[in-house]
C-alpha cells in the first residue's frame, strides 16, 4: 500500500462543510481514494451524485468495489497511459467536485518530474502538487477541488511552478491547518485547501503551455501575498509583517516583524485586501524602497514609478464601488488576482 493514511470520518465531513451551502455536485471523484473515506462522506451528503473512485492499490480497489453504484478503477494516476486506459479519462472537464488526500510521502519520493510531451515542458514538484495539478483537468467550470495537502506546499519553492500553473485557471485558498496528530500512526502537518476552477477550457493548463508565451502588456505587477498569519513567526528584528488588520485609514500600521525571507514586497506598491472586507480606507501605499512581508490575505500592486501608484490609488479610491463589486464568495469575501488585473487594465491613468 502507498501512503495509506486514510482520512478520519470527522475530518472528511468537516472538509465538505467548507463548501458553499448551495453547491450540489453531480459528479464527484477521488483519484487516490484508498478505502473511500472522502467519497463515503460525499455520498452521504449527496446520495444522488455519481461517484468516481480510483486507487493504485489492489486491496483498496477491492474495498472500493463493494460500493455497487460507484464507478471504480485501479490505475496509477501519475502515469499518462494508466490514466488514459481508465474509464475516468472520459470525465475530463466534467467533474463538479474532486476530493483528495493524495500521496505525499517524502520517504522515497521527494520529487516528481512531470513531462508534458506535447509542449516538452517539464514541471518538477512534489507528488501531492503534481497529483493536484493533474486533477484540475477533470473539473468543470466552477468545479471545486478540496484537498488535504502538506503544510507549506503553497509557499514551497519546489512546488511553485505547479501552483503557478494551477493559479492560471483557478483560485486557491487555504481553509484550515490540521492538527499534526490527525492521521493514525503518523505525525504530519497538513492543511485543507480549496481550489475553484475559473475557466471551462478542458486541459487548459496543458493548452496554455503549448502556446508561445505572449509578452506581458500589463502596466503593473500584481503580487499575491503568501505568508499566512498562522505561519508568520514574529521576531523582534525583521521586516514589518502586514496583514489586512494593519491596513487602517489609508496607512500601513506596523505592529509586528517577521524574518526577511518570504512574501516580500518593496514599494512603490499599493496594498489592498485580497480576502476580507475592503473599503476605500483599506487602500494603502507602500512608499519607494520600503520593504514588508505581506500576508496571504493581501495583494500588492507594484510599479517602479511612484507617481503611477499614487494615481492608481486615487482612481481606485474615487471609484471604490467598482472595485468592491469584484469581491466575491459566500463566506469570507475575496478578490481574484485575474479579476483585479483585468479591471486595472481598463483604468485610464
Ligand atoms: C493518503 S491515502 C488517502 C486515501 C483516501 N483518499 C482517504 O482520504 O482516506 C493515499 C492513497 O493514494 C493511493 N495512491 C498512491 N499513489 C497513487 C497513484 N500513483 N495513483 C493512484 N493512487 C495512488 C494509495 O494507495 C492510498 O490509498
Amino acid at each position: 500500500m502507498n501512503d495509506a493514511h486514510f482520512t478520519p470520518e470527522d475530518l472528511a465531513a468537516e472538509m465538505l462543510s467548507y463548501l458553499p451551502a448551495e453547491f450540489e455536485p453531480k459528479i464527484i471523484a477521488d483519484f487516490a481514494a484508498g478505502h473511500g473515506s472522502l467519497l463515503n462522506a460525499s455520498f452521504k451528503k449527496w446520495p444522488k451524485a455519481k461517484i468516481i473512485a480510483n486507487d493504485i492499490c489492489n486491496e483498496s480497489y477491492s474495498v472500493l468495489k463493494k460500493n455497487k453504484n460507484w464507478l471504480v478503477s485501479k490505475s496509477n494516476f501519475l502515469l499518462p497511459k494508466s490514466r488514459q486506459s481508465s474509464f475516468y479519462s472520459n470525465f475530463v472537464g466534467d467533474v463538479d467536485l474532486v476530493i483528495l488526500n493524495p500521496p505525499f510521502s517524502v520517504r522515497r519520493r521527494d520529487w516528481l518530474i512531470w513531462n508534458d510531451i506535447n509542449s516538452s515542458s517539464t514541471v518538477k514538484a512534489s507528488y501531492s502538487a503534481i497529483f493536484t495539478l493533474l486533477s484540475i483537468s477533470y473539473l468543470k467550470e466552477n468545479g471545486k477541488l478540496l484537498a488535504i495537502l502538506p503544510s507549506g506546499t503553497l509557499e514551497s519553492q519546489r512546488d511553485s511552478l505547479a501552483w503557478d500553473i494551477i493559479k492560471d485557471t483557478c483560485s486557491v485558498e487555504v481553509l484550515k491547518k490540521n492538527h499534526s496528530n490527525t492521521f493514525k500512526n503518523v505525525t504530519v502537518n497538513t492543511v485543507i485547501v480549496l481550489i475553484s476552477k475559473l475557466t471551462s477550457n478542458k486541459n487548459s493548463f496543458i493548452k496554455r503551455k503549448l502556446l508561445p508565451k505572449s509578452k506581458s502588456t500589463k502596466l503593473f505587477n500584481i503580487f499575491r501575498g503568501s505568508l499566512p498569519v498562522y505561519k508568520a513567526k514574529i521576531v523582534s528584528n525583521g521586516v514589518p509583517y502586514i496583514h489586512t488588520t494593519n491596513l487602517l485609514e489609508n496607512k500601513i500600521n506596523i505592529k509586528n516583524f517577521v524574518e526577511k525571507n518570504k512574501s516580500l514586497i518593496t514599494g512603490p506598491s499599493l496594498l489592498i485586501p485580497r480576502v476580507g472586507k475592503c473599503n476605500e480606507k483599506k487602500l494603502c501605499i507602500l512608499r519607494n524602497n520600503e520593504t514588508v512581508a505581506i500576508s496571504d490575505c493581501i495583494i500588492a500592486i507594484s510599479h517602479s514609478d511612484e507617481n503611477l501608484i499614487n494615481l492608481l490609488f486615487m482612481k481606485l479610491k474615487d471609484d471604490i464601488n467598482t472595485l468592491l463589486k469584484l469581491y466575491i464568495g459566500t463566506g469570507a469575501q475575496y478578490i481574484r488576482v485575474n479579476d483585479l488585473s483585468d479591471y486595472i487594465d481598463t483604468i485610464h491613468l
